[in-house]
């Protein structure tokens, strides 16, 4: 190809890569938010967008399963007073436990055919002066016995190396002692889980 007709396309794809280095950027910046000493107004559905992009690498493809597919169902919420560094680790380790599902056990459909993976985010208002993040994937589920330990320190089902089982003890003790909210799950085996964040709005 001639140099004259190469240029403009390199000069495009600079141009991507540049927005998408960016992109990333404003994400970790985000998402890294250094917590204040007191709770500051913020956008949930930003941190929950930072999260989506810093885990991007570990939804595509690869040899075991298809991709994993993230569908954002958002409401139109107000800004959260809240610990915006804390309640981003809170999405990454609940986002982060759905992926590894995905990756322990290939989910196959009734007839064989690979099931489509899907992790499905859905923010709302609740009353009064609360809202709500739902984070559901149509993974394995849990049983109940393990369902009842899962807040536990250092419970895990994981192998060695891969789990530490506390990702949803801190992320229990952020939510409910941080910041005065609840979280709950629910789950059937087979069929999924689904993980219920709630948070008020404002603090008196
Ligand atoms: N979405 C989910 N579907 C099925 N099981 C889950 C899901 N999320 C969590 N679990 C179960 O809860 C256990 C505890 O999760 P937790 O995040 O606290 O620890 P972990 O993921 O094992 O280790 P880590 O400290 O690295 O997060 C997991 O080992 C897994 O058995
Ligand atoms: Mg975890």
């Amino acid at each position: 190809m001639l140099l004259q007709q190469a240029l403009p396309k390199l000069i495009q794809s600079m141009e991507l890569g540049v927005d998408r280095i960016c992109n990333i950027s404003t994400s970790l910046r985000t998402f890294s938010r250094a917590d204040q000493d007191r709770r500051v107004p913020f956008n949930i559905h930003e941190g929950i967008d930072s999260t989506i992009l810093i885990l991007k690498h570990r939804l595509r493809a690869d040899d075991n399963r298809p991709a994993i597919e993230v569908i954002t169902e958002y409401g139109n919420l107000p800004q959260v007073e809240c610990f915006p560094g804390q309640l981003n680790q809170v999405f990454m380790n609940i986002l982060a436990n759905a992926i590894d599902v995905f990756d322990e056990v290939v989910q196959q459909a009734a007839d064989g055919q690979a099931k489509p993976q899907t992790i499905t985010i859905q923010t709302m208002l609740a009353q009064p002066n609360a809202i709500e993040i739902r984070i559901s994937d149509n993974g394995k589920g849990m049983t109940e016995e393990i369902k009842s330990r899962i807040f536990d320190h250092l419970f895990t089902t994981k192998g060695v190396g891969k789990g530490t089982g506390l990702g949803l003890a801190i992320a229990r003790q952020i939510v409910v002692e941080k910041h005065g909210g609840s979280l709950e799950v629910q789950s059937t085996v087979n069929q999924g889980s689904e993980f219920c964040i709630r948070l008020p709005i404002c603090v008196e």
